[in-house]
Order: structure tokens, then C-alpha cells, then sequence
């Protein structure tokens, strides 16, 4: 096990009616208030109508940015910055899933930050100071409510990168299993398959001694897959919904890896596909990360074989550990097919015409990936092969 510091500041508060719990969050922090929230599924489902009597309770000056896309573009979080800067923003109130979350990041870091927010994202800067900000979650997946990650969207150049730094992350996080009842089918199933992804990246690692980590991740994984298919036959089970929101929020908020890096190429992998044909980030995920699993499986095979033995009860007798991973890769492609998630790039019409671009936006920091550095030619035939 590596050297570690772990330090998470967020507030978590989960729950039923857990929403109250505005009145005394957000007072801490200041009364203009700007609300951003996504393309209106919070109107739809009342969601708004009562954060903004809540807010209007607490005498808050609230004012709004509305319209953050899914994969969030680096222009609606400009808006948003100009709306602080001009206003005096003091708080910002993030109200809906990972890209309003990760939107609001932007937003605040940006805001106390002189040049061009795109200097965040691609690194030319560091943040080194944000607005406070915090969260109504909305939909189980990224794990942004309890981290410090944003993933934003550049339409004009085509580019999506991750950022963050320690001042992004979220006061508190409001998560109530509720809220997520309206989430659709679809998205339901990308949530599920963003946050095994988040615990399959930290569980190809190269360290040694990880024995109580593995174990978390195998639980995790073990919980959402028993939950999901229950979840998927009844959308409104506040049980089923709750399960899946915490552990989304586990998934990535730093307690599963502490003393191991993950791998994480396959979310570069997804990110330069959705950066070039805005694709859900679940739904790329799914088709990219068997591929990515079968092109790394010679690297440590004992990893694989520990997935497939202790996940998804392969039984390895009589087997290499090599052919006991392979199982249980197919397993996981089964599982994922099973609850309807994509397989293909087909399937969302991508063909072979852009994959040198798409590695292009893969390779932009160069080589990367922890388990195994992936170079041009390993980020080719991944996506060759999730054709
Ligand atoms: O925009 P609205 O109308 O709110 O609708 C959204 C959107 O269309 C809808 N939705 C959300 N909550 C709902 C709901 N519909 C009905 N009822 C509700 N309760 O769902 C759609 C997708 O929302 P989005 O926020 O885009 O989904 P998700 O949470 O999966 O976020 C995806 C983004 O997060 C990034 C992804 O790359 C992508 O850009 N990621 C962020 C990470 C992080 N910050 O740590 C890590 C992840 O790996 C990921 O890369
Ligand atoms: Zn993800």
C-alpha cells in the first residue's frame, strides 16, 4: 500500500425530506444566490418549485442559470461566470446530475479567476480559489456531489477534459433517493454503469497489499449489480433508488483508493468519443470498457482473474488465470448487455471515419493509464475493437 492523505470536505446529508436542510446549509455561505440547474427535468418534477421556496424562506437574492447541457458545454459556464462577477454572486446552488454539478465547478472556480476558464480545464491554471457551492443531486452516477472533478465540454474545439482542485469541492451535498424517481430508464442504466466503471478504474491498479480496498470495491460492485436489475423493474422503490445513490457517491469520493492509484484510461478513452459525438458518458463506458479490460489482460492477470472469481463467481479450476479473466469479462458484458446498456459504437452510429481524431483527443497529454501506459496504437485498437 502507498503513502496517503485522505481529506474530503464535503457534507454529505442523505436522505428522505433531507431537502430542509437547505435553510441552514446555505444561510453559512452568503444570500445572492445563483441556482443552476439542467434543461428542465427539475420543473418537471417539482423539484425547483421547492428549492425556491425554501430559498425565498431563508430571504435569499436568488438568481438563476438554467440550460446546462448533458456533457456541459465551457459556454454555459462562462454565462454563469459573468453572472457572478456581475452580481456578486456569494453561493452557488447546483441543483441536478454530474454535468450541473460539474458545471457549477467551473462556474465557481472561474469566478475568482482572472483569464479564460478554459485555462482551468485544460491546465494552463491552476484553480486556487472558488465561490462556495453546493448540491441537490439529482441522479446517481458521477460521483461529482462528493468530490472535487469536473468533466467539461469545449463544442467549438471538441475537446472534453476532466479538472479540478481542492477548492472544487462541494460544501454539501443534499442527496435524497426521492429526487431520483423521475430519472428515466436510460439514464438509470448509464448511472449504473458510470459508477461500476469509477470502481473498475480504481480495481486495476499495480499496487501490492490492497486486500480491505479490493474487498470494498468487490461490494460495491456486488450491490449494484444484485440491486439494478430490481431498480430497473421498479423506478419508484425508494430502497432500490437509495442503494444505488450511495453507492455512487461511494464510488468515487476517494474512500474506496486511498494508497493506490487506478488506471483511468478508459474514461479518457470515453471522454475524446464524447467529445466528438456527444454521446452519454455511461453509454461509452459500457461498449469501452471490456475492450479496454481484454487489450490489458496479459498485463496483470491475477487482477482479472480476482474480478471474475470473486464478482462474478467464475470458478477457476482447471483454468489459466488468463482464460478465468477472460470469463469474467464476458460476464460483466453480459450483465451490462442484460440491463439494456449499450455494446457497440455502432449502436450509437459511430463508425471508423474519426477514430484519429478521437485518439488525437485520447493521446492530448500524451501517454496515459496506470495499470498499463496506453499509447497510439493501444487507443486504436481499443476503439477499432468497441467498433
Ligand atoms: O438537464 P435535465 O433536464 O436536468 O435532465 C438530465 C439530463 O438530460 C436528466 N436528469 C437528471 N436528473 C433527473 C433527470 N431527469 C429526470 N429526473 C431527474 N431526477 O438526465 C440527463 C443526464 O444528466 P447528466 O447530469 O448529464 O448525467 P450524469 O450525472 O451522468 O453526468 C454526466 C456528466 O458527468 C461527467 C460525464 O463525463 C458527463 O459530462 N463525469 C463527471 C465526473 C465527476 N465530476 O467526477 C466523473 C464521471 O466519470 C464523468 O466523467
Ligand atoms: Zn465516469
Amino acid at each position: 500500500m502507498d503513502n496517503f492523505t485522505f481529506w474530503n470536505p464535503t457534507v454529505l446529508i442523505f436522505g428522505k425530506d433531507q431537502l430542509e436542510q437547505l435553510k441552514t446549509q446555505v444561510p453559512r455561505f452568503g444570500k445572492k444566490v445563483l441556482l443552476v440547474y439542467g434543461g428542465g427535468s427539475i420543473k418537471r418534477n417539482g423539484l425547483y418549485e421547492k428549492v425556491t421556496a425554501l430559498l425565498d424562506e431563508i430571504g435569499a437574492e436568488v438568481y438563476e442559470l438554467s440550460g446546462v447541457e448533458p456533457n456541459p458545454r465551457l459556454t454555459t459556464a462562462q454565462k454563469g461566470i459573468e453572472i457572478c462577477k456581475k452580481e456578486g454572486i456569494e453561493f452557488l446552488l447546483a441543483v441536478g446530475g454530474g454535468s450541473v454539478i460539474d458545471c457549477t465547478k467551473l462556474i465557481a472556480a472561474g469566478a475568482k479567476y482572472d483569464g479564460d476558464a478554459w485555462d482551468l480545464v485544460t491546465r494552463k491554471a491552476v484553480a486556487k480559489d472558488a465561490l462556495p457551492f453546493g448540491t441537490v443531486l439529482t441522479l446517481a452516477a458521477t460521483g461529482s456531489e462528493m468530490n472535487a472533478g469536473s468533466v467539461i465540454t469545449n463544442w467549438e474545439t471538441n475537446e472534453k477534459y476532466g479538472w479540478g482542485s481542492p477548492v472544487t469541492f462541494p460544501k454539501f451535498s443534499i442527496l435524497d433517493p426521492v429526487n431520483t424517481f423521475t430519472v428515466p430508464r436510460d439514464q438509470t442504466i448509464y448511472g449504473i454503469v458510470d459508477m461500476m466503471s469509477h470502481v473498475l478504474e480504481h480495481y486495476f491498479h499495480l499496487e501490492e497489499n490492497t486486500d480491505f480496498q479490493d474487498r470494498m470495491c468487490e461490494g460495491l460492485l456486488m450491490t449494484v449489480m444484485e440491486t439494478a436489475p430490481k431498480l430497473l423493474a421498479d423506478l419508484e422503490n425508494y430502497e432500490h433508488r437509495a442503494t444505488v445513490l450511495y453507492c455512487g457517491t461511494m464510488a468515487l469520493n476517494g474512500i474506496l483508493n486511498m494508497g493506490y492509484r487506478g488506471d483511468w484510461a478508459t474514461h479518457n478513452l470515453e471522454h475524446a468519443v464524447s467529445a466528438v459525438y456527444d454521446i452519454p458518458h455511461g453509454g461509452g463506458l459500457a461498449i469501452l470498457f471490456p475492450h479496454w479490460m481484454e487489450h490489458n489482460l496479459s498485463v496483470k492477470p491475477e487482477r482479472f482473474k480476482k474480478l471474475a472469481v470473486r464478482v462474478f463467481s467464475v470458478n477457476p479450476e482447471g483454468k489459466s488465470d488468463e482464460e478465468t479473466g477472460l470469463e469474467g469479462i464476458r460476464k460483466l458484458r453480459e450483465f451490462w448487455s442484460s440491463i439494456g446498456a449499450p455494446a457497440r459504437l455502432a449502436d450509437y452510429d459511430i463508425d471508423d471515419s474519426k477514430l484519429e481524431v478521437m485518439a488525437d483527443k485520447a493521446m492530448v497529454y500524451g501517454e496515459y493509464g496506470n495499470f498499463k501506459k496506453l499509447n497510439r496504437e493501444d487507443t486504436l485498437a481499443i476503439y477499432r475493437a468497441s467498433l
